[in-house]
């Protein structure tokens, strides 16, 4: 069967745009743009996908929030409750606060999109995250993607800001005690902190200007950044194109995957969709942010078990887990307690993210670009810096929630802190070596396949009784995607002595670059050379088949793993 191929423009739709098209592009003269971005080709994996959820669920924040706009109040002004919800009646709020239980409680929706924009910001900044982590396991911020790498991150602190501006606005009692947090922290700043804090609430905690100024930020300030920035990372990503998995046909120079138009449009048009379709079901069938349950804000009083999002838990945590040190110098009191862990700890996240991909560089030495990604056990290293990051937040996220997890647990809560104080330390060193060991062990076992076949899983008795199990050649379009990699490169030992033994004056820069390599690589395990492979296809050569493709009688082998027939 053959269908008739009719160009666009000979259709019945194509005749009838030709006009308004043709008026347009004399004007703009986008055609010729359009024409290439078309169809530019986007490569297929689920991963990629993370991304675009990021992109959705922020799309998903402009649409909700502009509808809060309409109702939401960003007062300190008291004024006295009287709205439909009957146990806060009679109570003094400021303005903020009761605009959101209006919103809540009498304006059709109100509810529903008020808890659609507070899942869309916890999905938003969980898709940066998980995103994040793709991009990093698979080395795809390498060059020349070092810049959108960093954008990345502008916009993964900005969206953790914008979500903190956001749920501070209904000046509740949970929302307070997360401004009192933000207060400790600047405080903590060390001869300016009182100034800044000063500055920040106009006079005393929580002052009545906080509120407007937070607004302010969040729906416009942070809200345009964001949207610059993400403009400016599809734009690079475009420039760039998207980097691909390695596999057969997939080089370094081409994108093999589907044209932007009309099949990933479509596909992404869609997926807007799913996602909004999912918040909208999390925001009519999961509460979040109850405010109405937590009160009006008050300085005095903080609820038990206060819980800031999810995305805040680890600073939280940070600052749960740090002994209380404290020091006065010449007067000033220096509060290591708060400045180390609230600040101190969020610095060292951004600032480790930020200058990984040139740190991993100058350690490889690697100036060349790559569109091709890197399975995250051929870089062992990296891998294990990753587990070793991803454990530490993970702790001190456990951390920020210990005193509902000692109360839903019967555990001791000072156990608990003892504990995390030390695993907190103790966990990330010990998920790095781990997590190298068992990349360098699925490197091995790559190798082991490519060299040696897979295991079929067919049990072989010898005459003399002993057993093995037969191994059969891996395709050859598998063999090429696993091995599809860099090599190792061969590491020399910078300037320790020349062969007379004579101390080489190296630098100290190339001896510490030296053994960053040697750390960087070690115990990696190459990929098998072409000899390699051929010596050990003479082998495999002598391996007749899989009997149940010879027509042999076979059924199998049992769970235990011995044939059941043969
Ligand atoms: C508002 C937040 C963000 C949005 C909307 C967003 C969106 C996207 C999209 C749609 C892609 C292409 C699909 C994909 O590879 O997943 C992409 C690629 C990329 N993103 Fe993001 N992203 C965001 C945050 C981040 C963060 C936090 C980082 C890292 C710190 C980052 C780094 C990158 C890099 C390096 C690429 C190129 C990847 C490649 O070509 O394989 N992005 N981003």
């Amino acid at each position: 069967m053959s269908a008739t191929y009719t160009p666009i423009e000979n259709t019945p739709g194509g005749k009838k745009a030709a006009g308004p098209v043709g008026w347009l592009d004399d004007r703009l003269g986008l055609a010729g743009v359009a024409k290439k971005n078309l169809r530019k080709v986007f490569p297929e994996h689920w991963s990629f996908m993370l991304g675009e959820i990021a992109l959705w669920s922020f799309v998903v924040l402009l649409v909700s929030g502009v509808f809060l706009t309409f109702w939401y109040q960003p007062s300190m002004a008291e004024v006295v409750y009287d709205g439909s919800y009957a146990p806060m009646r009679g109570l003094e709020m400021s303005e903020a606060y009761a605009s959101t239980l209006h919103i809540s409680f009498d304006i059709r929706g109100g509810l529903l999109m008020r808890q659609i924009h507070h899942w869309a910001a916890a999905l938003f900044i969980g898709a940066m995250l998980a995103h994040m982590l793709r991009v990093f396991f698979t080395g795809a911020y390498r060059k020349p993607r070092e810049l959108n790498w960093l954008i990345g991150i502008g916009l993964l602190s900005l969206g953790i800001i914008e979500g903190f501006a956001g749920y501070s606005l209904p000046d509740d009692l949970l929302s307070g005690t997360g401004l009192r947090i933000a207060e400790g922290m600047i405080l903590s700043v060390p001869v300016v902190g009182s100034y800044l804090s000063f500055f920040m609430f106009g006079g005393e905690f929580p002052g009545d200007v906080i509120i407007p100024r937070l607004y302010m930020a969040h729906i416009l300030l942070i809200p345009a950044l964001i949207l610059g920035l993400i403009a400016a990372h599809m734009l690079l990503l475009v420039y760039h194109k998207h980097t691909q998995w390695p596999g057969p046909g997939r080089t370094e120079k081409n994108v093999v995957g589907y044209p932007m138009f009309p099949v990933y449009a479509a596909k992404a048009g869609g997926f807007f969709f799913v996602v909004f379709g999912f918040t909208a079901l999390m925001g009519a069938l999961f509460q979040i942010n109850a405010v109405w349950v937590y009160g009006p804000y008050n300085p005095a009083e903080v609820t038990a078990g206060s819980q800031p999002d999810w995305y805040m838990g680890f600073a939280e945590g940070l600052l749960r887990l740090m002994p209380n040190w404290e020091s006065t110098i010449l007067g000033w009191t220096f509060s290591w307690n708060v400045m180390i862990p609230g600040l101190g700890g969020m610095a060292f996240l951004f600032t480790a993210l930020g200058v990984w991909p040139f740190v991993e560089r100058w350690i490889t030495g690697d100036e060349r670009e790559h569109h091709l990604l890197e399975r995250p056990r051929n870089a062992p290293t990296r891998t294990a810096f990753g587990v070793a990051g991803i454990t530490w937040f993970g702790l001190a996220w456990i951390a920020g929630g210990n005193d509902i997890i000692a109360t839903q647990f019967g555990l001791d809560v000072y156990a608990m802190i003892r504990f995390l104080q030390v695993a907190i330390i103790v966990g990330p060193i010990l998920a790095f070596v781990i997590t190298r060991r068992i990349c360098i062990g699925l490197q091995r076992q790559d190798r082991d396949k490519v060299l040696h076949g897979y295991e079929t899983g067919i049990i072989e008795r010898t005459p003399d009784g002993g057993y093995s199990e037969r191994h059969q050649p891996l395709p050859e379009l598998d063999r090429y995607t696993i091995t599809a990699h860099d090599r190792a490169p061969a590491l020399e030992a910078a300037g320790e002595t020349d062969e007379n033994g004579v101390a080489v004056p190296a630098s100290r820069r190339a001896r510490l670059k030296a053994r960053a390599r040697r750390f960087y690589w070690e115990g990696v395990v190459d990929k098998p050379t072409a000899e390699d492979v051929e010596h050990a296809d003479e082998h495999l050569g002598e391996f007749d088949g899989h009997p149940a493709a010879l027509g042999q009688e076979f059924r199998g082998v049992s769970e235990t793993g011995v044939p059941k027939s043969h």
